[in-house]
């Protein structure tokens, strides 16, 4: 191996070199990505992060370098100092940048050695995840996942240029402090000098970007980690990161203007998208009637068509009780599926179950009108009825399900986008936003047998649903909003109660009492007493955004060192057992869970 010396340094990046370099003298410094021994010639291909560049030994030319040459394996590290020149004709590589050029070697420095790689760098790769994850410093040389995060480091440097341009400022927030109720369980760190006390993560800023704007300083933003525990899907990790965001003496169109151009901005610096604007709106309302969703993917239609009233009052006695005890018959015309088999049709029903339908009714809509195994039970100015509403053609299936609402909505909202994925119906090149509006203040949470914030406690009510707080407070509609792309949450955000007495009232009719207000929220109470101005913000999830601009299909691959599934991290081991002593210091007692 040879020592790092000043001539070793790099004087141009691998995938940097163009044809004008040709003729001069460069040093690459990267990693072996491949070699070739072409029967004395050796070919290196040299990789760093801006990309590969071809790297010629030469047995007669420079016989010292091409005795180096039987020595390098896959991922040695090298500085190479060699002369640019064109290829021989015929040999380009029009798939790579650096194609037309390669590197006429004069001397070569093995930095360092690699052991054995446990996979190929390669940019597809079918490897294990649990193996990429534990060598992830191996899988994030990978030239694709390198360019996710470029992609993401853009997509932070975008938007803090443009807060910045409008006036925002970055303050930082604690991490070390109390929990904010977002609705997961916290992460809590205990601490040594108040035994038995313990500070909890963020599960997000939420109540000091509050304090700053009680503070006066009208417009902030800040890049920050979130913890939440709570249980883990493709789009959610227990550590992310949000772009947040809160400004005062604004209403909700302050916030939708500003946000949109935060948008548009990021996708036109980091992928060069123009997205149109407005945005279009919908209220939660009618997002669940529509699409039984309140976050849906609007680039497809297959919407939901009510047929409680066409369909309630029927011999079918799954549809009759449904309909006499409140419920619902809703359906979504699936186009091309008239002929589907018994197994596909299964296959449906068991995507509607997951939603909680109970089962799955369907009718067959060809030229001779409708099949069914329950179309003895209906009359035939039902059919009709149910045959225009649906829209449906020949050869299309018509599916219905029959339940409590929202059960009918999850359920069709899944079968909704199984069929969009399986009928080719998303066009993966568009980009649809969409506001969510007019979310309820309040859901009923059977378990807890009391009302829980649908956004978070500190969201305010619209002004012209304010009576209905002490008469029917489940219709009250939130100030809240979020931002919906392709079918996924990026930003959720609201405008705030600023009064000390509606806050206290909210806090009442979510069953918290003045003491426990006192206890995790005195602070705000507090200082909503001292001249708090109207305001109100939002949080993108960064992570998110980062997935869908590098057009991936989870989040672990948009953050370098991400969470397994089980909230574990594979090439540390965290989280793992600690050494008695710093239990003893902390006062904390572990007990075993035992074993089921
Ligand atoms: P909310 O809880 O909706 O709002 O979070 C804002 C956005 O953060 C992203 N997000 C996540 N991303 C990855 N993993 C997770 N576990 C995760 N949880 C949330 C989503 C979501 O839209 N304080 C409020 C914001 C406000 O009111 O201003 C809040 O945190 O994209």
């Amino acid at each position: 191996m040879d020592a790092f010396l000043p001539e070793h340094k790099r004087t141009f990046y691998c995938g940097q070199l163009r044809p004008e370099h040709i003729g001069q003298e460069v040093v690459l410094c990267g990693w072996v990505h491949r070699r070739r021994d072409h029967g004395g010639l050796v070919f290196v291909d040299l990789r760093d992060r801006e990309g590969i560049a071809q790297v010629v030994l030469s047995p007669d030319s420079v016989p010292e370098a091409h005795a180096k040459a039987d020595l390098l394996r896959a991922e040695y590290v090298l500085s190479v100092r060699g002369t640019v020149r064109r290829r021989p004709e015929g040999t380009e590589n029009r798939n790579l940048p650096t194609g037309a050029i390669e590197v006429a070697a004069s001397s070569v420095a093995i930095l360092n050695e690699s052991k054995p790689i446990p996979f190929a760098l390669e940019d597809d790769t079918d490897v294990a995840e649990s193996v990429r994850l534990k060598y992830r410093y191996l899988d994030l040389r990978r030239p694709s996942v390198q360019k996710a995060f470029h992609q993401r480091s853009l997509l932070a440097r975008s938007t803090r240029d443009y807060l910045f341009e409008n006036g925002f400022i970055e303050v930082e927030t604690p991490v070390l402090t109390k929990s904010t109720p977002e609705g997961a369980r916290d992460y809590l760190v205990p601490s040594r000098v108040s035994p038995g006390a313990f500070f909890a993560l963020p599960q997000s800023p939420q109540l000091f970007k509050q304090i700053l704007m009680i503070a006066g300083y009208d417009r902030y933003a800040q890049i920050v980690k979130c913890f939440r525990d709570e249980d883990l899907r493709a789009d959610r990790q227990p550590e992310f990161t949000q772009i947040d965001v809160e400004m005062s003496f604004i209403d909700r169109e302050d916030i939708f203007r500003m946000m949109e151009g935060l948008m548009v901005r990021v996708f036109r610096d980091v992928i060069g998208v123009e997205i149109p604007r407005p945005f279009p709106r919908i209220s939660y309302r009618e997002s669940m009637d529509r699409f039984g969703d309140d976050k849906p993917d609007i680039r497809f239609g297959l919407e939901i068509v009510d047929y409680t009233r066409e369909l309630g009052d029927t011999g079918f006695r799954v549809f009759a009780d449904i309909a006499g005890k409140g419920g619902v018959i809703r359906g979504i015309t699936a186009p091309g599926f008239g002929e589907a088999s018994r197994t596909e049709l299964a296959a449906l029903e068991e995507v509607a179950k997951i939603g909680g339908a109970r089962g799955l009714s369907w009718w067959k809509v060809s030229a001779t009108g409708l099949a069914s195994p329950i179309a003895k039970h209906f009359r035939s100015d039902q059919m009709e009825a149910l045959l225009a509403k649906s829209g449906a053609k020949p050869g299309d299936l018509v599916l219905v399900v029959a339940d409590e609402l929202p059960v009918v909505c999850d359920s069709l909202a899944r079968l909704r986008l199984h069929l969009g994925e399986k009928a080719d119906l998303i066009d993966r090149s568009r980009y649809a936003f969409l506001w969510v509006t007019d979310f309820p203040l309040l859901e009923w949470d059977k378990e807890a047998g009391r009302y829980a914030a649908m956004h978070h406690p500190f969201t305010a009510p619209l002004d012209e649903d304010l009576p209905l707080l002490d008469t029917d407070p489940g219709k009250v509609r939130a100030k809240a909003y979020d931002m919906v792309l392709n079918g996924a949450e990026i930003g959720g955000g609201s405008i705030r109660i600023h009064r000390r007495d509606v806050q206290s009232r909210m806090f009442e009719l979510l069953d918290i009492g003045p003491e426990e207000a006192g206890r995790k929220f005195g602070f705000l109470l507090e200082a909503l007493e001292y001249g708090a101005p109207p305001h109100g913000g939002i949080a993108f999830g960064l992570d998110r955004l980062a997935m869908i601009l590098a057009g991936a299909r989870s989040l672990r691959e948009v953050i370098a060192f991400p969470k397994t599934q089980k909230a574990t991290c594979l090439m540390t081991d965290a989280p793992s057992p600690v050494d008695p002593k710093q239990l003893r210091e902390l006062h904390i007692r572990v007990t075993k869970p035992e074993k089921s």
